[in-house]
């Protein structure tokens, strides 16, 4: 099949062999419902909105859009923050003995389990948004936090971590690279823990339990969707940095509707795309981006795939695609600009690219045999997920006020 593969935006169908899937379980609705009865238990907590864009959906020819907001993911502006916190908390059950499910925000805070734990440090490599959960988080529960962040890193989003007492710094390396560095700085430090979305030889636990706390996102959606008379989402487009937040979202609707569940697509930045590259490559194996991975989506700046979201993706999703970052600036702007009578969504670089995405297999002709592949048509029932807010505000007005990446470099697609 001819699928529009070009230097901006390219697809492919998963044509990867499957495996033994054994790391579907960690998404099953019962270990995602327990994740979510954690959360619940924070003061902060409340469903974020699933937002229906009646008028757009309209306009792209598609029967429903469903977008997740998670710009207002306890106060934190992006989703990231149910990834760590869920971590943490299943790292301290290990430790004291006490089952997840009896460990609620008091009780995780509370001076008897900080004695039985002890102080422990909590270390992490971040783009912005998980180091911000995992600093809160620390902090919430009366812990420790050391951030490291990647070249490029923005001041406003390192600020926005040190408020919550956490040692932060940005580094002159790429993302991965923090991955290591954080590693060594918790492995020399007797009371470190390293928190990472990232899974590795021996180091399993954390990563799939930052996935499993990732669900509490899908099963709420899921959730909204059935009580607004939708049985499921037919699509489902989730963006990609390491492939956590993918294998979770996709982990989960595959457990809960099995053999009928959505079709499901990947979307990645194009300078960091090693899940697509992993899938085009369609042998199993995983492949590495290396270099600057220079991208606005600065949450999707992973040139390196976690092996249990891959593990997942492999064997549930249904494409791939890898896409440049006018794609992502011009889903902020149709969120933000939403036609009348739908609802504005503040959505930042990374959460905005599904958007761009959709739209641009839509709308462009040139994408019609992506569109196609994917059976998307006037049936279809869309969800994204609007990862992030504007957590990068000067970023996001770059492109919303100056029209950064505004100029599309190819395609002629209609404004209807
Ligand atoms: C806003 C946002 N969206 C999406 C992602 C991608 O998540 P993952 O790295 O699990 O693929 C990130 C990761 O940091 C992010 O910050």
């Amino acid at each position: 099949m001819n699928l529009t593969n070009n230097e901006e935006a390219q697809f492919t169908l998963n044509n990867v062999p499957e495996s033994a899937d054994n790391w579907l379980n960690i998404m099953s609705v019962e270990n995602v419902s327990e994740a979510l009865q954690f959360h619940k238990s924070f003061p902060e907590y409340k469903v974020t909105p699933l937002t229906k864009l009646e008028n757009l959906a309209g306009y792209l020819g598609i029967d429903s859009l469903y977008v997740k907001d998670e710009s207002f993911r306890f106060g934190l502006n992006a989703f990231k923050v149910l990834g760590g916190s869920y971590a943490i908390a299943k790292y301290i059950s290990k430790q004291t003995g006490i089952p997840v499910s009896e460990l609620d925000y008091i009780s995780l805070s509370s001076p008897e389990t900080q004695a039985k734990v002890g102080q422990t440090t909590f270390y992490t490599a971040t783009d912005g948004n998980h180091g911000r959960g995992i600093a809160w988080s620390a902090n919430k529960l009366g812990q420790k936090s050391v951030v490291r962040m990647p070249h490029g890193s923005s001041e406003i989003r390192r600020r926005n971590i040190a408020k919550y007492g956490a040692d932060v710094t940005i580094e002159d390396l790429n993302y991965d690279d923090c991955v290591k560095l954080a590693n060594d700085q918790a492995k020399a430090d007797p009371k470190g823990v390293l928190v990472q979305d990232q899974a590795f030889r021996g180091y399993t636990d954390i990563p799939a339990w930052i996935m499993t706390g990732y669900g509490t996102l899908a099963l709420e959606a899921d959730r909204q969707m059935i009580a607004d008379g939708c049985d499921y989402p037919t699509h489902i487009f989730v963006q990609a940095g390491v492939g956590s937040l993918a294998g979770a979202v996709v982990g989960y609707f595959a457990n809960k509707y099995k053999d009928h569940h959505p079709t499901m697509c990947v979307v990645e930045a194009g300078p960091a795309n090693c899940i697509f590259r992993s899938a085009k490559k369609a042998d199993g194996k995983m492949v590495r981006v290396r270099g600057k991975l220079d991208t606005i989506m600065a949450g999707l700046a992973c040139g390196q795939v976690n092996p249990i979201g891959w593990d997942i993706l492999r064997n549930h999703a249904a494409g791939f695609a890898s896409c440049p970052d006018w794609m992502s600036a011009m889903g902020t702007r149709i969120y933000g600009v939403p036609l009348d009578g739908d609802k504005r969504i503040i959505s930042g670089e990374s959460g905005s690219v599904t958007m761009g995405y959709l739209w641009t297999i839509m709308m462009d002709p040139d994408f019609k045999d992506v569109k196609e592949a994917l059976g998307l048509n006037e049936k279809s029932r869309v969800l994204l997920v609007s990862t992030e807010g504007n957590t990068d505000p000067v970023r996001f007005r770059e492109v919303v006020w100056n029209g950064l990446y505004g100029i599309r470099h190819r395609g002629e697609a209609p404004i209807k």
